[in-house]
């Protein structure tokens, strides 16, 4: 289920700011050729990962699921000019033409893209976080969120893709057995009562998390 009508989508799309041509070039390329292309972020969905990686300004981003480069890209819009971001993922088959997109951007040197599992990197990585971005495997959301959340500084911001489910997560009780349906109404529920954090659900896309870990 789209959460908003295709017609209205286009409406917002060209009442915003335009997607740039690279990453025009990637989401044309993934329809295209690569397998689940609903994964993308787009339009809309990119623009907001821009605007508030530029409103964030940050030193240090840690992006979980990187697909094909798409929301990377669209996040290394707002870093500091001596800023990175670090973005995983498992998908070895990928590796190539995504480093070939992130060759073409003026942020390349400012991507830092590493292949394998995020579980096992993450620990690996001593830095503190100004912006964190999970979209990877949903059965690990919660992993990520509790491994990234000490490391994010106060303040910082965790975005999370998905929340919404396609809008089943309205839908739980007769949706009991539907795992991901599960996973990601669990997700928000664990999410909601967090203290730690404050918290906002955006009915973007399908359904985008803002959170900010308490100062
Ligand atoms: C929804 S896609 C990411 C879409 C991308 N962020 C975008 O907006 O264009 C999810 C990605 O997570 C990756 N992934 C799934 N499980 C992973 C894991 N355990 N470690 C690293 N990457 C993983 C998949 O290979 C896939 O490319």
């Amino acid at each position: 289920m789209d959460l908003i009508s295709r017609n209205l989508e286009k409406y917002v799309e060209s009442y915003s700011d335009s997607e740039p041509d690279l990453l025009k070039k990637i989401n044309k390329y993934t329809h295209s050729n690569v397998h689940s292309p609903r994964m993308l972020s787009g339009h809309i969905q990119g623009r907001v990962l821009s605007f508030l990686s530029r409103i964030i300004n940050p030193n240090l981003i840690l992006e979980i699921g990187t697909y094909t480069g798409y929301s990377a890209l669209c996040l290394a819009e707002g870093l500091s000019s001596s800023g990175k971001i670090i973005t995983i993922d498992k998908d070895v088959s990928l590796e190539k033409k995504v480093q070939s997109f992130f060759n073409e951007s003026k942020k390349n040197k400012q991507i830092e893209y590493l292949i394998g599992d995020a579980i096992k990197i993450i620990p690996s990585l001593e830095y503190e976080y100004d912006l964190v971005f999970i979209d990877a495997d949903k059965k690990n959301y919660l992993n990520y969120f509790e491994m990234v959340l000490p490391k994010l500084r106060a303040n910082g911001i965790i975005i999370v893709d998905n929340v919404l489910w396609s809008g089943k997560v309205v839908d739980i009780e007769k949706l009991k057995n539907d795992k991901l349906t599960r996973i990601m109404h669990n997700f928000n529920e664990i999410i909601k009562k967090d203290k730690r954090i404050s918290k906002i659900i955006l009915p973007i896309r399908d359904g985008i998390t803002l959170i900010k870990k308490n100062g």
